[in-house]
């Protein structure tokens, strides 16, 4: 559902007689990552944990499972983000209104209670897109970009859907405890911000090779996305 469909009309500027591989010169790099992962989003989108979820068919306890996974996952974007801020190529990235690791804490004090720090654990899919990230953030700034976007642009888009579907299957009321995570009270619009954001990846301080390597590694991300949802779904496999 990422929409690589719109970004046919962006090659505008490309002559006959350009090969392909010229693609990255003329398309924009917002473009460019959107189509490219479009494949491995729709992978992630039709895993059948993800499914399931969003069909009804599992209970609050898988989405609280999955909420937890995600605390591991911010934790490893959000840890190092002081000091990326002051990056050329991954601090643009960097906003404050997008920090999500403490509207997670709050999810889980609600969905686990005070104590649930105590409860907490990754599944090992979980830890190895943990260390993934946490490695980017220390050591390459331009792969720290592809999971910032994986991650922050589809909260922003399909997490939306998620959300929706949880407040009205567990009753957290709209926007409460239980969905803080999805909720980006700091971002009053977030078609434009998400405008402003491709803007961000169209300015990347990349050449075509390094923008190569943030695409592979944003694919990677979603792999990885998708190894989380093949752990759930062997944990809440469904009875029915
Ligand atoms: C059932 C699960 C999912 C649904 C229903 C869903 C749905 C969507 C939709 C509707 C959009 C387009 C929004 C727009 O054009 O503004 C979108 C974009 C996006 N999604 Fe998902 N998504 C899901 C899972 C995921 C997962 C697991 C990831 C990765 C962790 C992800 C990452 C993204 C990204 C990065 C975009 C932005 C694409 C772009 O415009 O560049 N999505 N998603």
């Amino acid at each position: 559902m990422n929409a690589s469909e719109t970004s046919d009309t962006s090659d505008t500027t490309s002559t006959p007689d350009t090969p392909d591989t010229s693609g990255p010169a003329v398309t924009p790099f917002s473009a460019l990552i959107r189509t490219a992962s479009h494949e491995a989003h729709t992978e992630a989108e039709s895993s059948t944990f993800m499914g399931d979820l969003l069909g009804g068919r599992l209970g609050i306890e898988a989405y609280a499972r999955y909420t937890e996974q995600l605390w591991f996952v911010y934790e490893a974007l959000e840890a190092d983000a002081g000091r990326l801020a002051a990056d050329p190529v991954a601090g643009p990235f960097v906003r404050p209104e997008l920090l999500r690791r403490t509207a997670l804490e709050r999810d889980l004090a609600h969905l686990r209670g005070p104590g649930w720090r105590d409860s907490l654990t990754a599944l090992p899919a979980t830890l190895a897109y943990a260390e993934r990230v946490a490695e980017c953030a220390r050591t390459w700034p331009g792969g720290y970009v592809a999971h910032h976007y994986t991650r922050y642009l589809g909260d922003l888009s399909g997490g939306q859907i998620i959300r929706d579907r949880a407040e009205r299957a567990w009753g957290f009321g709209r926007k409460g405890d239980g969905v803080r995570f999805y909720v980006f009270e700091d971002i009053a619009n977030p078609a434009a911000f998400k405008r402003g954001y491709r803007e961000l990846l169209d300015g990347v301080r990349a050449d075509d090779l390094e923008k190569q390597r943030i695409v592979a590694e944003c694919k990677r991300a979603f792999a990885l996305n998708t190894g989380v949802f093949g752990a759930l779904g062997e944990e809440f496999p469904l009875s029915a």
